[in-house]
C-alpha cells in the first residue's frame, strides 16, 4: 500500500504529480470554459459574492494564503484568509454576500467545522475544498469543491496542500468566468500551464537526490528559517511548517520584507536560510528585492540555500546552494517550489531517525477544539 516507498511521507510526496492531475480532471471542457456544475451553489449567487474568506488551520491555512493572491488578482474580489480558530471569536463582519471558502484535507476539523457553522448561522455561503468525500465540512456546506489527491495517511501533509492549491485555482478561475474578469483566451493559458505542472512535478522528484543529501548533511542544524515574498511567502510558512513537524527543528517562515522589521537579528554565522525566490519574469521588482534580501542575510554570514525558476542564474553567486524548479507563471509557482521543501524536511527527518508518517504529539485529523 506504500506504492514501493519505505514511508507513506515519500509515497505521498511522490503522488503530487497525479494528485494534481486529478485535481484538474473534469473541470473544464474542450473549450477551455471552467465547468463546475458539482457546486451546489446557484451561479448568480456566486456572481454577487462580495468579499471571500477563507478558513483553515494549519497546511490548508497555507493553501489558503496561496489562493488569496490568485483570485483577488483573477477575480478581483477581496479575499481574507483566517485560521478558523481566531475567526469565530472576534465578531467578524459577515453577511449573505460573503462566500466562506473553508479548506479542509479530511473535512473533520472540528476548528474549521465550527467556524463554519458560525458563518452559516451569520448568513454566508459556504463552500468546501476538501479532499474527503461525505465528510462532515463538507455536508454542512452549501456547495462542495472535492480535491482528489486520494487518502493522505501521512500525519504531516504533503499531497493534500498542492491539490488544495489547484483546488482553489480552478475555483479562482471558474469566478473570474463567471463574473466577467478574464477572457476565455485567459483562463485557457493558464489552464494550459496548470495541465504542464504534474510533469514539472514528476522531474522536480526525478531530481531530487542534491537537495536529500543536503538534508541529510544538515541532520544536526538546530534552527532554520525560510523566506519567501507573494505567493512565496506561503510556501516558506509551509517549509517551516514540514521542518517542525517532521524534523522537531526549530524552523520560522517570513515574508522576506519583513527581514528589517526585527528577524534579521536572528542571522549569526551559519545560520541556515531557505530563500523561495519568485519568476525574474514576474513583477519585475519582486525578484530584485528578493535578491538583495538573500545578500542582507548572507552578509550577516546566513548559510543561504535558494529554490528558484531555472534558468535564475542571478542568484547562484549568492546561494550556497542552490535548488532549480522548471518555469511557469509567477501565480502557479507555489505548485513547484513547495516540493524541494517537503523532500528536504522529510530526508532530514529520516536522517534523524524519526517516523516520519506518526510524528510526535500531532494527530492526522484535530477533532478537538
Ligand atoms: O484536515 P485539515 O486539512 O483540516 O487539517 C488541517 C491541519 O490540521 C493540517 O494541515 C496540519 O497542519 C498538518 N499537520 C500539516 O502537515
Amino acid at each position: 500500500e506504500k506504492g514501493g516507498y519505505e514511508t507513506f511521507m515519500e509515497k505521498e510526496i511522490n503522488d503530487q504529480p497525479k494528485a494534481v492531475e486529478d485535481t484538474l480532471l473534469g473541470r473544464s471542457d474542450e473549450t477551455g470554459r471552467m465547468v463546475l456544475d458539482e457546486l451546489r451553489i446557484d451561479p448568480e449567487e456566486l456572481r454577487q459574492v462580495s468579499k471571500i474568506i477563507v478558513l483553515a488551520c494549519g497546511t490548508a491555512a497555507y493553501a489558503g494564503t496561496v489562493a488569496k493572491y490568485a483570485i483577488e488578482h483573477w477575480c478581483r474580489v477581496p479575499v481574507e484568509v483566517e485560521l478558523a480558530h481566531e475567526f469565530r471569536y472576534r465578531d467578524p463582519i459577515i453577511d449573505t454576500s460573503t462566500l466562506i471558502v473553508s479548506v479542509s484535507q479530511s473535512g473533520e476539523t472540528m476548528d474549521t467545522l465550527m467556524a463554519v457553522r458560525y458563518a452559516k448561522e451569520q448568513g454566508a455561503r459556504t463552500l468546501a475544498i476538501c479532499n474527503t468525500n461525505g465528510s462532515t465540512i463538507p455536508r454542512e456546506s452549501d456547495a462542495v469543491l472535492y480535491t482528489h489527491a486520494g487518502p493522505e495517511i501521512a500525519v504531516a501533509s504533503t499531497k493534500a496542500f498542492l491539490a488544495q492549491i489547484t483546488g482553489a485555482y480552478v475555483l479562482g478561475l471558474y469566478l473570474a468566468q463567471l463574473r466577467g474578469q478574464m477572457f476565455t483566451g485567459e483562463i485557457q493559458d493558464i489552464l494550459a500551464d496548470l495541465h504542464k505542472i504534474p510533469s514539472k512535478i514528476q522531474q522536480i522528484l526525478d531530481d531530487s537526490e542534491s537537495i536529500k543529501s543536503l538534508a541529510r548533511a544538515m541532520a544536526a542544524t538546530p534552527s532554520v528559517l525560510f523566506l519567501g515574498r507573494h505567493v512565496g511567502f506561503p510556501v516558506a510558512m509551509e517549509g517551516a511548517l514540514k521542518l517542525k513537524e517532521l524534523a522537531y527543528i526549530h524552523a520560522e517562515g517570513f515574508a522576506a520584507g519583513e527581514l528589517k522589521h526585527g528577524p534579521i537579528a536572528l542571522i549569526e554565522e551559519g545560520q541556515p536560510v531557505f530563500v523561495v525566490v519568485p519568476s525574474p519574469r514576474g513583477r519585475d521588482s519582486l525578484h530584485a528585492k528578493v535578491v538583495s534580501n538573500i545578500q542582507e542575510v548572507r552578509a550577516r554570514g546566513a548559510k543561504t540555500i535558494t529554490v528558484a525558476e531555472a534558468g535564475d542564474d542571478d542568484v547562484r553567486e549568492y546561494s550556497e546552494e542552490v535548488f532549480f524548479v522548471p518555469d511557469t507563471q509567477p501565480l502557479l509557482m507555489p505548485l513547484l517550489t513547495t516540493v524541494p521543501l517537503q523532500i528536504f524536511a522529510c530526508a532530514l527527518a529520516e536522517q534523524k531517525g524519526y517516523d516520519v508518517d506518526q510524528p510526535r504529539n500531532l494527530a492526522k485529523s484535530v477533532t478537538v477544539e
